[in-house]
């Protein structure tokens, strides 16, 4: 029998329970599967005498994480801890230095630092895996960074987090708002009781940029990706693009533009139910990729859990076990270009805008002035309720208008005195 591939677990929570989990109850497959046994040799987490879903005393107990970058009995590290910075950075960072193949299932850290990471790597010959990273068990990261390799990669986008898909669909579902469907997902375990990792859109950031890096062959540029969540998003939004045959999705999009530059948005948008993306609920997650050869190629499952996760990072410990090795962000780091990123306020697409201002004359005429002026053309516009004096919605759709007159007239709208708050402008993507 060939050697065991012994792995050294640095966190076990949910995924490094997950991992032990496979490995204890599926040691045969998993050695079929990867030519060779896979051991658990040394584990490590914050506090030992914690009570797990699963039986850790048999493994050598590593106090200090860090320990399990210079530890004989390991070959590869696995960093189920998490955080950009601090222990996570300093147990990866000296894994690699120290020649061990490292596995994590942490996007904040290599969106952070996966640059210097993958040069760490590549300069100790060891591989540095991340398919968990990335949409949990959905094998996002083979299917971009192996599986589409022949194409010129056009576009890739997608829905990167369970959480706020969740919550739309559930808005959508039951009509509630906000703030209620984030207490009962906070409740359920599907949010964080700081959500802002996931409605603020930090997270689905974190992949989309992973994701543009490998398609288009760039250092990943968390610095330089604005982004928008999802706590705009209201009820009134959610009905409007159901009755005109859209939902509303936190989409991550980027994508090659003609002069070479690259697009790069995350943002809540409007999307039509005829477009798979449009129907993926709940918390599936989907990645989308448009290669010139391929054409379209569409991955969809569970974004993040235990079960889901832990495949993930499984898959990356039996490629290293077979000696498969792929550069991080699938060419060599040297050939790895600083993005040339397209200035979002020149890209144009459709509209929708709701606008809440106080019921009065004269309200529209106002608002259909400042978009003239700006020369955005009104797709429809329709008044959502009618109470004279209080709060109503004001909702539109424009044709193709620039990105950059849109913020300019939600600007206008704002300093408007019956405006009551911030316009909430969307997207209208049609996904071709
Ligand atoms: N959960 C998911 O569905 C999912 C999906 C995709 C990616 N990820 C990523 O996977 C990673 C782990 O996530 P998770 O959900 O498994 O997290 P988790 O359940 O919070 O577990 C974190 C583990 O790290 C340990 N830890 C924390 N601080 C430590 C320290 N200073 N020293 C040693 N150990 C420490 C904890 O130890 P104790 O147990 O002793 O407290 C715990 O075992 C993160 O990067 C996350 O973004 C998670």
């Amino acid at each position: 029998m060939p050697q065991a591939l012994r792995l050294g677990i640095a966190g076990l929570g949910t995924v490094g329970v997950g991992v032990a989990k496979i490995i204890q109850n599926h040691a045969d497959l998993m050695t079929a599967r990867a030519g060779r046994p896979i051991e658990i040799s040394c584990v490590s987490a914050r506090d030992p005498s914690k009570k797990r879903d699963v039986d850790f005393s048999s493994y050598e107990w590593v106090a200090d994480a860090r320990d399990l970058a210079s530890k004989d009995n390991v070959d590869v590290v696995l960093e189920l801890i998490g955080g950009s910075e601090g222990l996570a950075l300093e147990l990866v960072k000296s894994a690699l230095e120290n020649k061990k193949h490292v596995v994590t299932a942490n996007k904040a850290l290599l969106a952070h630092h996966g640059y210097e990471l993958a040069q760490i790597a590549e300069k100790n010959g060891v591989t540095l895996a991340y398919e968990a990273a990335v949409a949990g068990g959905i094998p996002a990261i083979k299917a971009l960074r192996e599986g589409v390799a022949a194409n010129r990669i056009d576009a890739v986008y997608g829905i990167l987090n369970g959480t706020c898909n969740y919550m739309l669909t559930n808005m959508r579902e039951t009509g509630r708002d906000f703030d209620v469907i984030l207490k009962e997902a906070q409740e359920m375990g599907y949010a964080e009781a700081d959500p802002s990792f996931d409605v603020d859109g930090i997270d689905a950031g974190h992949k989309l940029c992973l994701l543009s890096a490998i398609a288009f062959g760039t250092k990943p540029d968390f610095a330089n990706l604005q982004m928008t969540g999802i706590r705009k998003i209201t009820p009134t939004d959610i009905k409007f693009a159901q009755d005109f045959g859209y939902r509303i999705k936190l989409l991550g999009i980027a994508e090659r533009t003609k002069d070479g530059s690259i697009m790069q948005l995350l943002e809540p948008c409007l999307v039509p139910v005829t477009n798979p993306v449009g129907v993926i609920e709940d918390v599936y997650n989907a990645v989308y990729i448009d290669g010139d050869s391929v054409d379209t190629v569409l991955v969809t499952g569970r974004g993040a859990g235990e079960g889901p996760t832990a495949s993930a990072v499984m898959a990356d410990v039996i490629d290293i076990a077979w000696g498969i090795h792929i550069p991080t962000f699938g060419v060599p780091v040297e050939q790895l270009k600083d993005p040339d990123w397209m200035n979002l306020n020149d890209t144009h697409s459709h509209y929708y805008l709701r606008i809440n201002v106080l019921d009065q004359a004269g309200v529209m005429a106002e608002i259909s002035t400042i978009l003239r002026d700006l020369q955005i053309s009104i797709e429809s516009m329709s008044q959502h309720g009618r109470d004279p004096g209080a709060e109503v919605s004001i909702v539109l759709t424009t044709h193709e208008a620039r990105h950059g007159d849109m913020v300019k007239a939600c600007e206008m709208f704002a300093a408007l005195e019956s405006v009551v708050n911030e316009p909430c402008l969307m997207r209208v993507e049609t996904l071709e």
